[in-house]
């Protein structure tokens, strides 16, 4: 048998059913090659080992140049399928709809309007943050129960030495760097996603949008941020909201208070429309001197207020929808019907 005839048979397979009458040929149960093995017994013993070494060699070579024709042969059938299967994937553009913002997206931009009408800067700062910043820097000490107020998201420890990081619960968390960053007199707002490790359910979820004000001057008091509040309020709400103020306890504010908002609820299939219950809408104070101090500030010089609302609530009574969820859970006949 001739090793460079079958090789050069080898080299004129194109495809699977060629390839498969030369395996017949060659290397299958009558192949050729067999015959000659068999011819092996009737030599010498001399001979044997010569025949036996230079038939292996032969086998060897050609299964070899097989199993790469057979892997050349498998890939151009894949290739020559990949052509046929071609989809178009491109758009009709007729079917493409007109899109709108999130609704989460499109309050947080009114917000950041309204905010620059009044003259606030807007810092994002960081989703990631040191836990002195989301904690001590706004007077809740690291040994403090108060660091339970938030079910926080750590992040894994790096080193011993290391501040550790965790996800802000609040973006009263950069406050410290903005002091430092824009000094005082302050007007700023933080708008941003948070973390908290809480149930989700119709009006919490794990990450939530959240806008935090802050204002620092000489002189600030509670009958400013009435003011500032009821302006903000009604010109992100468009419709009427029975709110209410009650005092409430935060370790950064003396006083503390918390306002609760209840708002028509409007049912998308029938338009008609229902009360809520009460929702805590944003949480406020006016700054703690303990905090003031902590920033460098002197509390006898300066005073400020500070909230934060959520944004997802407040989209929730801007636009009547009773589950915030409904924002995120990409359901196209809800956002369809805005
Ligand atoms: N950071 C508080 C929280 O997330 C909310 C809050 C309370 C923000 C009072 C404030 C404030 O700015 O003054 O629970």
């Amino acid at each position: 048998m001739d090793l460079q005839q079958a090789l050069s048979e080898l080299n004129l397979v194109k495809d699977k059913s060629n390839l498969e009458s030369f395996f017949q040929k060659y290397l299958g149960k009558k192949w050729l090659l067999n015959e000659e093995f068999s011819k092996i017994k009737d030599a010498s013993i001399e001979e044997k080992k010569v025949l036996w070494a230079k038939l292996s060699e032969i086998k060897n070579k050609l299964s070899e140049e097989y199993s790469q024709k057979e892997a050349e042969i498998s890939i151009m059938e894949i290739n020559e399928q990949l052509k046929k299967d071609i989809v178009d994937i491109s758009v009709n553009p007729k079917k493409y709809e007109w899109w709108h913002f999130n609704l989460l997206a499109k309050t947080r931009r009114d917000l950041e309007k309204i905010a620059s009408n009044m003259w606030f800067i807007i810092d994002y700062g960081h989703e990631v943050v040191t836990k002195y910043e989301n904690f001590a820097s706004v007077n809740i000490p690291l040994s403090h129960p108060a660091t339970e107020m938030h079910d926080t998201i750590y992040l894994q420890e790096q080193s011993p030495d290391w501040e550790n990081f965790v996800f802000r619960t609040h973006n009263s968390a950069h406050q410290v760097q903005d002091i430092q960053k824009y000094w005082v007199p302050l007007k700023l707002v933080s708008p941003g996603r948070c973390y908290r490790f809480d149930d989700m359910d119709a009006t919490h979820d794990v990450m939530f949008q959240y806008i935090e004000w802050i204002y620092i001057d000489k002189n600030v008091s509670i009958a400013h941020f009435k003011n500032y509040i009821s302006t903000l309020l009604s010109a992100i709400i468009w419709r009427t909201v029975e709110t209410r103020i009650r005092p409430c306890h935060f370790p950064f504010v003396e006083p503390g208070f918390e306002i609760d908002a209840r708002y028509e609820i409007i049912d998308p299939k029938t338009w008609e429309t229902s009360k809520s219950k009460r929702i805590e809408l944003l949480w406020a104070g006016m700054i703690h001197p303990n905090v003031l101090k902590e920033w460098w500030v002197d509390p006898e010089q300066r005073s400020g207020f500070a909230f934060g609302i959520g944004i997802s609530r407040l989209a929730a009574i801007r636009y009547g929808i009773k589950d915030i969820r409904y924002f995120t859970n990409g359901d196209l006949r809800f956002i369809k019907s805005f």
